[in-house]
């Protein structure tokens, strides 16, 4: 039976709610003979500022980068708001995607059956949805220099952020998206501004060259970003990998991300370079919500996205699709009985707590195993 070594870093709020139901779930593929797990755990956030003074202390940021792969809770709460900028408890989050070089960020969209009446759209436009956003993560306009503000004069300022990409972070960024449309549909859109932006140009030139001399058995496409925001609800099935920068990613992961409902269902995936010796490339796992201290410790929070994410460490870590797959159709058939957390609560539904989704979705996984 193979062992991986997970590094978990619960954070604050429900981060420890919803980490503490993929611990259950990590359990049940030990008793069921699947695989197991080393399991380390650290802080990050306001915890580990309380504890140590900052975000992440320097041995949990090397226990990180010697795991397999992190599994990251949620940071933050109202108890840290007035600390200094550089020990606030997002900065632990951005040490970590920092440190272990996290350029790609992959945000699948799925809309499960149970739910496509949630979403805002009709149900037509988003049921089977199955998309797969890669984003750009360490580049682009959000870290391009200069980034300032200055006076200049006349009771005026002006401000500036530099759009900035580099071949090689738009080379690596798409062959992360070409990879993972070769594991699904094999077509893959690239999002970009070239009618307006140089860096536009650049990212078409290089993402079309990429694709067709490396990638000649996918589709491959360019959709203008404002078109791409335009065409995601208008049509999201059209669509099966996006791959685009930083800021459009952000933008139009938000969009596809309301397709399918809350936050509470919505996993995340951030990748780095592959290792040179192994080919195994750093990941952490995320949850895209936040901490809701609305919410915390009152066993109320939807464990789905956190373990979702922990289905996403299966499948792109450990080379588990199997495994994953069961994960992912625990969930769809949990939410196929009817029951749901608050969050996504429906009339006529069961209404259950963090516990009980977590109890639920284990059986279903014994169910699915036999
Ligand atoms: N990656 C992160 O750790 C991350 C991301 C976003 C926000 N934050 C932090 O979290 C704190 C709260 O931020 P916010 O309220 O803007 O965003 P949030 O995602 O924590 O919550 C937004 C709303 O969604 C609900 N919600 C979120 N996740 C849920 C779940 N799993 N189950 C049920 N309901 C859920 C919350 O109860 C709340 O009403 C802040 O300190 C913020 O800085 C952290």
């Amino acid at each position: 039976m193979a062992t991986h070594n997970l590094f978990m870093l619960p954070g604050d709020g429900i981060g420890p709610e919803v980490i503490g139901q993929v611990r259950r779930v990590l359990d049940w593929f030990k008793e069921s003979g699947i695989a197991t797990f080393n399991v380390d755990e650290g802080l990050v956030g306001g915890c580990a500022y309380d504890a140590h003074g900052a975000a992440i202390s320097d041995a949990d940021m090397d226990k990180a980068m010697a795991a397999d792969a992190v599994l990251f809770g949620a940071v933050g709460g109202p108890k840290w708001d007035g600390v200094d900028y550089d020990v606030r408890p997002e900065a632990g989050l951005l040490r970590l995607r920092k440190d272990l070089g996290l350029f790609a960020n992959l945000r699948p969209a799925i809309c499960y059956p149970a739910l496509a009446d949630a979403s805002s759209l009709k149900r037509e436009v988003v049921e089977g949805l199955d998309i797969l956003i890669v984003r750009e993560l360490t580049g682009g306009v959000y870290f391009g220099e200069p980034k300032q503000i200055t006076d200049i004069g006349n009771g005026q300022k002006r401000a500036v952020d530099t759009q900035v990409y580099d071949t090689y972070e738009i080379e690596r960024i798409v062959r992360v998206a070409c990879e993972l449309a070769r594991t699904r549909n094999k077509k893959v859109s690239s999002a970009e501004k070239r009618n307006v932006m140089k860096s536009g140009v650049l990212w078409n030139e290089v993402a079309t060259r990429i694709a067709a001399e490396e990638y000649p058995d996918l589709e491959f496409e360019h959709v203008l970003a404002d078109n791409c925001a335009m065409q995601l609800v208008r049509n999201p099935k059209q669509y099966d990998v996006l791959v685009t920068d930083n800021l459009f990613g952000d933008v139009l992961s938000d969009i596809a991300a309301m397709l399918t409902g809350s936050l509470g269902m919505l996993p995340s995936a951030s990748l780095g370079a592959p290792d040179e010796k192994t080919g195994v490339r750093k990941a952490l796992y995320e949850p895209v919500h936040g901490s809701a201290p609305d919410i915390a410790g009152q066993g109320l929070a939807n464990p789905i996205a956190m373990i979702a994410s922990f289905g996403m460490c299966l499948r792109y870590s450990f080379n588990m699709g199997e495994a994953a797959d069961m994960v992912d159709q625990a969930i769809a058939n949990v939410l196929a009985k009817g029951l749901r957390t608050g969050d996504i609560m429906q009339d006529g539904m069961t209404e259950v707590g963090t516990e009980q989704m977590g109890d639920a979705l284990i059986e279903e996984l014994g169910a699915l195993a036999s």
